[in-house]
């Protein structure tokens, strides 16, 4: 750090502490960072923000979001090779989110609605729609993952399989069907395509992942090759989940002199 900033920053902190007094900073300055509220009463929000609430944001769990389409071989694979199973292991330090729409491409119609084309058929627009509107619905990944998983595994076409699904899941099937087909189901799709289309670097293939909002190839290959450790190396905090402890050096192995 430069002279001129270390000095900015004690004068700021200096003045701040001076008049701290005249306003209600009645806290130690350990304490200063531990809410906005304080922080701003004794106006070090900014060196909250560029320090311990920085660490803080980093420490949090690492952002994991899959970009796929319903019915692409490779996405069902990786969702059921790969994604399921590593989120069963560490979901504790992952922050997954699901964008279904993929290769689709969308344009506007006349009535203000959007039409979809996939890569995969007509089937592949119903099986992307009825996973948005499962996200929609089941709000929460420990919710929708589960069901979302079961009818990318399934052999039937999207319709039945979430029937089927529905069976296994508590979800509200006649809601999530309806919200498919019908104006609501359409522009959560509209965000979904969004998501995808304001990717950069542009998706060249699905799945497609993003890494604590990151994507290139190698992050993509880690991730389809051994996700449990791409996630345990990345999370920074303190705690990591027992199924990271397999990628830990073990030390005992060694001779040390
Ligand atoms: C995850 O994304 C959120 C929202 O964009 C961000 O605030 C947070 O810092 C990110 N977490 C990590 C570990 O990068
Ligand atoms: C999880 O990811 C979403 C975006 O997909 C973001 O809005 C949210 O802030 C993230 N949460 C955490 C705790 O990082
Ligand atoms: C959507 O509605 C049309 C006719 O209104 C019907 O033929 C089709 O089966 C419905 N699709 C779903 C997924 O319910």
């Amino acid at each position: 750090m430069n002279i001129w900033i270390v000095s900015t920053v004690c004068l700021i902190f200096t003045l701040s502490s001076v008049s701290a007094k005249n306003n209600k900073c009645n806290f130690p300055p350990d304490l200063w960072c531990s809410s906005e509220e304080i922080a701003a009463s004794c106006q070090v929000t900014q060196q909250c923000s560029e320090t311990s609430w920085l660490l803080k944001e980093k420490t949090g769990p690492v952002n994991f979001t899959l970009y796929y389409e319903s019915l692409c071989p490779d996405c069902q694979q990786f969702i059921r090779f790969m994604l399921y199973p590593t989120y069963q292991k560490i979901s504790s330090i992952m922050n997954l989110t699901l964008v279904p729409y993929g290769n689709a491409r969308e344009s506007r119609e006349s009535s203000g609605r959007y039409k979809y084309d996939c890569q995969h058929g007509p089937q592949e627009c119903v099986g992307n729609l009825i996973d948005t509107c499962s996200i929609y619905y089941l709000k929460i990944v420990e919710k929708y993952f589960p069901y979302i998983h079961c009818m990318e595994i399934s052999q039937s076409d999207p319709l039945q399989a979430a029937k089927q699904c529905a069976q296994q899941f508590t979800v509200p099937l006649d809601k999530i069907l309806s919200c498919a087909n019908s104006s609501l189901g359409n522009s959560l799709e509209h965000e979904m395509a969004k998501k995808t289309d304001s990717l950069r670097p542009q998706h060249q293939y699905v799945p497609w992942v993003t890494l604590n909002g990151v994507h290139n190839e190698k992050i993509q290959n880690e991730a389809q090759n051994n996700l449990v450790k791409l996630i345990c190396k990345t999370y920074q905090g303190a705690k990591k989940p027992e199924a990271c402890n397999e990628f830990k050096v073990k030390k005992t192995n060694r001779c040390y002199k």
